[in-house]
Formats: C-alpha cells, structure tokens, sequence
C-alpha cells in the first residue's frame, strides 16, 4: 500500500525493523548463549540508535500530532502503546541477560506491532488527520 509521504520515513523503518524480528524469532530454541549474546551485541546499538528513536517519533510527534485532529483514545492506538511498553520491557530484560524465550517473544512482538501499525495506526492516520498535520508530522519526525 502507498504511504503518504509523512508516513514514508516510518514505513520504511518498518521493514529494517522486520528484518529483526525474523532473526530474533527465528533462532533456534538450542542457540548456544554465545550466540545469543552475539545478535544482542548487534543489536542493542541499533535498538539505541535506529529503533527506540523511532518509538519517541510515534510517541512524540506522530500519536500527538494525531490527536489535534481526531482522538487518540481508539483500540489500535491503546494496543499499539501497550506494545511499545512490552517491547521496551523485553529489551531492558535482554540487556540485563540473555534468554531465549524473551528473544522470541520480542522477535513475535516486534513482527505484530509493526503489523498493527501498517494495517491499522497509519491508515488511520492517513485518513483523520489534516493535510497540514501530516506536514507537520514530515517535517517535525526526527531523521
Ligand atoms: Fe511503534
Ligand atoms: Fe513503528
């Protein structure tokens, strides 16, 4: 589906995002811990640098901006928030240790979340918010 513009950066986001989801989900149950360890060392700089920042663009900029024009207070957005507290859970956890049921966890998490968002938040916000909203979302999203 085509993203308005406001949303492209995002959108794009998304698909890095999924590419680690699959490598989280798809470790095997028996992944030694050195290799556990190994894709979070790769991956917490990248949580720290490229995916919590996108968070706080959805929760700074996006879901308030949003709510000038229409309200926030809808399934998908309560479910979409709930998910950003269980993903940063899970990653505070493996930053503590290793674990394998909380890499697959937050590998399905990441995957339905990013899910939701493109079938459900930004097609709602595509179609309630204001033509200067979504401008104003593109310019204030952070690169
Ligand atoms: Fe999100
Ligand atoms: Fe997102």
């Amino acid at each position: 589906m085509k993203r308005h513009e406001a949303l492209v950066q995002l959108s794009h986001e998304h698909h890095h995002g999924l590419v680690w989801a699959k490598r989280f989900y798809d470790l095997p149950d028996s992944a030694p811990l050195a290799d556990q360890q190994e894709l979070l060392e790769e991956f917490l700089p990248i949580w720290r640098d490229e995916i919590n920042p996108h968070f706080r663009n959805e929760e700074e900029i996006l879901l308030p901006l949003f709510d000038v024009d229409a309200d926030p207070d809808v399934e998908c957005i309560r479910q979409m928030l709930q998910q950003h507290i269980h993903i940063r859970r899970d990653v505070l956890l493996l930053e503590f240790e290793p674990n394998i049921e909380v890499i697959h966890r937050l590998g399905n998490a990441l995957k339905e979340h990013i899910r939701l968002e493109e079938r459900d938040v930004f097609p709602l916000v595509e179609e309630k918010a204001s033509q200067e909203t979504l401008d104003a979302i593109q310019s204030q999203i952070e690169k």
